[in-house]
């Protein structure tokens, strides 16, 4: 967004189109049929006008606040506020690494790192072909599954520098991408229509919502007494001898180190790290471990 200067008056926002703005009034009118008040309708507007443009311009605030009576001054406060709102034009895809404490410490600062060098941009900049922004994230509640990269908030867990490598290429060469929850990955500008409201129409939208995962439930299940043998029970398990997806076998064409095709994401990348990495930071999973998940050998 360009900053104006303290004491310029500053010019009016632009109108939409009249083409445009029928669509998105038509749009808005259904949104705000949803809610018992008008101004609770201003996130998902939002979404909208962020789908039409693929950030919230002086333009697209202009127009939420004249639909829902408010001034210009409280919507702008409210796009400010959250960081699910872009103020300046970026990629068609916000990758999105947490480098929150967990995720850091799990990795998150070095994904960080190899991205900024492969990508050749720093936080919150853009691919020079439009395709990627790269910003720093903060916790997003997956962190059993630490390191995460988010997609437009889709997650891709357990990520590791050549996975993450791996995601941006496809994403800039255009491959179809799967998220480890939910269906295949769509554009910012899709993304921000469907948190708007209106139908995700995305193969498998509906069947990947998905609950949670297994090691998001392992503290659930220790206390019911459910995981005798404290295995942690996770994407990431090293397939047995034989079955598909084994290492090095080549029995799928799975690449070592690459996600078996049964994997739920395109791009997790599950032996790399904690329960099958001998040199990761937490230690490998032994099967060792007692009901309440130390190692009985200690
Ligand atoms: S610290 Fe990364 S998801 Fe929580």
């Amino acid at each position: 967004m360009t900053e104006v200067p303290l004491g310029i008056p500053e010019m009016p926002a632009p109108d939409y189109p009249d083409e445009v703005r029928e669509r998105l009034e038509r749009d808005a009118k259904e949104i705000i049929a949803r809610y018992p008040d008008s101004r609770s309708a201003l996130l998902p507007l939002l979404h909208l006008v962020q789908s039409e443009e693929g950030h919230v311009t002086r333009t697209g605030q202009r127009f939420c606040a004249e639909t829902l009576g408010l001034t210009t001054a409280e919507v702008n406060a409210v796009a400010t506020f959250y960081t699910m709102y872009r103020r300046k034009p970026s990629g068609d895809y916000q990758v999105g690494v947490c480098t929150n404490t967990l995720c850091a410490v799990m990795g998150g600062d070095a994904i960080f790192d190899e991205l900024k060098d492969h990508l050749g941009v720093g936080n919150d900049e853009t691919t020079g072909d439009g395709r990627v922004t790269l910003e720093h994230i903060e916790c997003n509640a997956a962190c059993d599954y630490a390191p995460v990269v988010m997609v437009n908030w889709e997650f891709f867990d357990n990520q590791t520098p050549d996975s993450a490598k791996r995601l941006v290429d496809d994403l800039r060469a255009g491959r179809e991408v799967v998220p480890t929850r939910g269906a295949s990955l769509c554009t910012f500008k899709e993304t921000a229509r469907i948190l708007a409201g209106f139908p995700d129409q995305r193969a498998g939208a509906v069947e990947s919502g998905g609950g949670a995962g297994p090691a998001s439930l392992v503290g659930l299940r220790l206390a019911k007494g459910e995981a005798p043998t404290g295995r942690v029970v996770s994407p990431r398990a090293e397939p047995q001898p034989g079955e598909p997806g084994t290492r090095g076998t080549g029995e799928n064409g799975t690449a070592p180190g690459e996600a078996p095709p049964t994997h739920p994401s395109s791009h997790d990348a599950p032996r790399d790290t904690a329960a099958s990495d001998p040199s990761h930071p937490s230690g490998p999973v032994t099967g060792d471990e007692g009901a309440d998940g130390r190692d009985t050998n200690q």
